[in-house]
């Protein structure tokens, strides 16, 4: 089954002499339990790209579709609650909320979500991540894998 499917994606950044197109017509078909990695060298738009795919930014042109939702058809707001109960989005730096702890980082979203996480299953997740010890410490009191983990 198509867990996502973006069509005739362009991206571009600014005007005139600054026009930039990160995005060029890209089209991709991803499968529910499929993994997929993209490669290429840096500034060749794949943070662009990940950045439509998971609703953080509206494209150009082109259109996202995952699961059932049509992204472009979804107001801002519903993009966020979109984002917040269906998207892992792992970031590059990270971006852990710096006065949180690990373990208030990890159910942020359920908290915002006005959801109990299901603590059973959280414990399994944060074995599994080995961050058992950490999840009363601080952001910057994690190394970098264990903030990614955490992420
Ligand atoms: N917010 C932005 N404003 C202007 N140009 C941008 C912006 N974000 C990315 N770009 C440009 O778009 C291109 C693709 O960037 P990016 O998607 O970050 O590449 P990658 O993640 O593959 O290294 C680069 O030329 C970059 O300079
Ligand atoms: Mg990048």
């Amino acid at each position: 089954m198509e867990i996502l499917t973006a069509s005739h994606l362009t991206k571009q950044y600014g005007q005139g002499p600054n026009l930039v197109k990160a995005l060029d017509d890209v089209s991709i078909s991803i499968h529910q339990g499929e993994f997929v990695a993209i490669i290429g060298t840096s500034g060749s738009g794949k943070s662009t790209l990940l950045n439509m795919l998971g609703g953080l930014d509206r494209p150009t042109s082109g259109s996202v579709k995952v699961d059932r939702f049509e992204l472009g058809k979804l107001k801002d707001e519903d993009l966020t609650v979109f984002r917040r109960q269906r998207i892992g989005f792992i970031f590059q730096n990270y971006n852990l909320v710096p006065i949180l702890s690990a373990y208030e980082n990890i159910v942020l979203p359920m908290q915002l979500d006005r959801k109990r996480p299901d603590e059973r299953f959280l414990e399994k997740v944060v074995a599994l991540l080995g961050l058992e010890k950490k999840l009363n410490s601080m952001p910057n009191q994690l190394s970098g894998g264990q903030q990614q983990r955490v992420a």
